[in-house]
């Protein structure tokens, strides 16, 4: 579909992706413009880039190894062209008649539209917008007149993360859960209402009403796409709604507050990001920048707790949103542990209404972006995570039990259970470089096809540490300084990290790191190979003879993103000038043929964010188009794609332009502020017939 650029991003001069100043503000307060908080001494090779380079014929080592910030701004700036033979139809590279299995549309441009663009031949409709009733006796929304009450029944700010779980065998009635990951105030009130240095105690209120999850049941419209109905399923979750702490370092010291002298309840959940629909039918979601939500930090004299602190990028002084001022749990000068009663894993159970939902120590404190569990050939669970930072970790845990089969709220309350005990690993990748053997425990033998091989080390099992100087509860509360002292390897913000049901290989979106091969900080490596990463990549590995308990495996890259025609960007092998440009990839899903789909975050080419196919076997391997795009300022999230329905969160359209003039009026058009919202997407004329990505 063609669209009129409405205009060109600005690129803001402190931002090193495309993203504006207040979405950094809010979102993870602002992480990029402070160091990344990785201190440990880890070697960085960056010399074995050139091996990873020359061995796949991947990049060019020359482009690569010259790719620096200088490099990239001839980028920036410029909407990247579609590639000529993109333009035409389908991009089949010279084999006329040939279809990819769920990615046969016509791709969409690259584009700076306000509005969500689909390919020719499909039709979107909003589900569900930010402010929409969602409990009984919800007001409608009211822009000029927003309340803390109302909010609390009606749906959240900034939806990120969408799980869609079907009740009948038809998916003509779900349920649909979604992430509400933060607040960007700026925006959400109406100009010369909000004041950042003094918001009101109600706005604060209105804030905490507006994180957390919705839980909404959905049905098939027979318009097309999918519509909220009223059910008894309906659910906010806010930061007042009590969390079971479970797993290993519940009751932990290091978990007790003035309020909760036990150290087992949590009010609340905050930054909540990515996630994944669990096999037993419940949603896990990652609680993300966690840190800036607390204030005072600089308060804290003791060493160890101010490292602690630091490590995961907690600073001193007020916070932005000033929360701290309304309650005290967010002041760590008065309440220290609180802060330690977020960065979880949480566990919501959206069959029951009235279920507790948990979060689960056993699967480590970090900036979670996400959580995604592949059931093991023997019947464990594993669950894969990134933690979301430069230069930090990608980790896997194993649980001692066994998975029971189905959804029954038996199998439910069993599987969730396993998630209390078994063994978290941080993932090491080794080139194929000998020079890329960190601690001399012998480089795996790769098969060729892969770029190298890695290590998952263990940190903790149960109640018994792996690490010296941790006792297990610490590794579970402070599991980035614990992952410090096992040499993982330090990656390019690590987000989704997902198994594909179809080939059993995992996929992890890394979506990020101007600061790699910066003074002072790490050097490309063979899993990380560029420089200045502005544009992120993808890696896919193959855990050893394909079982996920296993603590080797091999990987190789799938993807190094960017506009097409740089040297330095590479798609699976697919020629370079029959695919869409792709920037900063974050979240990802699985179609039923097992390819992989990307939402993006920020991207760096000048375009809007949007959403992408990828094949990953087959000659088309590696062959990225772009399915959609979302509107000026916003950032896709949560995609689902099934048979004939695409769900994708649009967050923060229009974000930091502020109320009185936005840069969005997405999606109520005409002078309204932009309200963030999940969009459905069919095939036109067939709903319920057409099938995504055929024509
Ligand atoms: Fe909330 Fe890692 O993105
Ligand atoms: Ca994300
Ligand atoms: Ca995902």
């Amino acid at each position: 579909m063609s669209v009129e650029p409405r205009r060109l991003l600005p690129l803001l001069g402190s931002h090193r992706t495309g993203r504006s100043a207040v979405t950094c503000e809010y979102r993870c307060g602002n992480a990029c413009a402070h160091p990344a908080p990785n201190r440990s001494e880890n070697e960085y090779f960056g010399d074995v880039v050139k091996n990873v380079v020359s061995r796949r014929g991947a990049l060019r080592a020359g482009a690569v190894l010259s790719a620096t910030a200088a490099g990239f701004a001839a980028l920036s700036g410029t909407a990247a062209a579609v590639p000529p033979a993109l333009a035409g139809r389908g991009g089949h590279h010279g084999r006329p008649g040939r279809r990819v299995p769920g990615t046969d549309f016509e791709p969409v441009a690259p584009n700076t539209a306000d509005a969500v663009v689909v390919p020719e031949g499909y039709e979107q409709r909003v589900v569900i917008r930010w402010g929409d009733p969602v409990l009984p006796g919800a007001p409608a929304f009211d822009f000029f007149n927003q309340t803390a009450a109302a909010q609390a029944r009606q749906f959240g700010y900034n939806n990120d993360f969408v799980g869609l779980i079907p009740q009948d065998p038809q998916g003509w009635r779900n349920l649909l859960v979604v992430n509400h990951e933060y607040t960007s105030e700026t925006d959400m009130f109406p100009a010369g209402t909000y004041d950042e240095n003094n918001p009101t105690e109600e706005q604060v209120r209105i804030a905490w009403a507006a994180h957390g999850l919705t839980v909404v049941q959905a049905q098939r419209d027979p318009r097309g796409g999918l519509k909220v109905v009223p059910s008894r399923y309906s659910r906010r979750i806010t930061m007042d709604t009590p969390f079971e702490l479970r797993g290993p370092a519940a009751g932990s010291d290091y978990l007790k507050t003035s309020a909760d002298p036990g150290g087992r309840t949590v009010l609340g959940t905050q930054n909540n990001c990515a996630g994944g629909v669990t096999p037993w039918g419940t949603v896990l979601s990652g609680e993300e920048n966690f840190n800036q939500y607390f204030a005072n930090g600089g308060t804290v004299t003791d060493p160890a707790a101010a490292e602690r602190l630091s490590r995961y990028g907690i600073r001193g002084g007020a916070t932005s949103r000033k929360w701290e001022r309304f309650d005290k749990r967010w002041d760590i000068a008065q309440e220290p542990n609180e802060v330690n009663r977020f960065g979880w894993i949480v566990e919501i159970d959206p069959n029951d209404p009235h279920s507790t939902p948990v979060k689960h120590t056993a699967l480590g404190r970090f900036k979670h972006e996400g959580a995604n569990i592949q059931i093991a050939r023997d019947g464990r669970v594993v669950v894969y995570m990134g933690d979301d930072e430069r230069f930090d970790y990608i980790y896997k845990f194993v649980s001692k039990g066994k998975a029971k089969r189905g959804t029954s709220a038996y199998a439910r309350r069993h599987n969730s259970r396993l998630l209390d005990d078994g063994t978290l690993y941080v993932a090491r990748f080794t080139g194929d470089s000998p020079a890329s053997e960190i601690d001399g425990s012998g480089a795996l033998p790769s098969d060729g096809e892969f770029d190298g091989t890695g290590r998952w080390i263990p940190l903790a099992s149960g109640d018994k540490s792996f690490v010296d100087g941790f006792t297990a509860e610490e590794v579970y509360v402070f599991t980035r300084l614990a992952a410090d002292k096992v040499s993982p390897t330090k990656m390019d913000r690590p987000e989704d990290v997902e198994p594909n049901p179809h080939n059993g290989r995992v996929y992890a979106a890394l979506t990020n790191n101007s600061d790699r091969g910066a003074a002072g900080k790490g050097a490309a490596d063979e899993a990380n190979p560029r420089n200045g990463n502005r544009n992120g990549h993808v890696l896919e590995w193959e855990e050893h003879r394909g079982d996920h308990t296993a603590t080797t495996f091999s990987w190789r890259l799938l993807l190094v993103c960017g506009d097409p025609a740089a040297a330095d960007t590479y798609f699976g092998g697919f020629p370079k000038d029959q695919v869409s440009p792709i920037s900063c990839p974050d979240n990802v899903a699985f179609d039923g043929h097992g390819n992989l789909w990307i939402s993006t975050d920020g991207n760096a080419l000048g375009s809007n964010d949007g959403l992408f196919s990828v094949p990953v076997a087959g000659p088309d391997r590696g062959q990225v188009k772009q399915f959609l795009t979302v509107p000026v300022g916003a950032e896709a999230c949560g995609p689902v794609v099934t048979d004939d329905l695409v769900l994708v969160a649009v967050q923060h359209p229009g974000e930091g332009a502020g109320a009185a003039d936005p840069d969005s009026h997405w999606p109520d058009g005409g002078t309204a502020n932009p309200r963030p919202s999940i969009v459905s997407v069919w095939k036109k004329g067939r709903w319920g017939a057409g099938r995504i990505g055929y024509r």
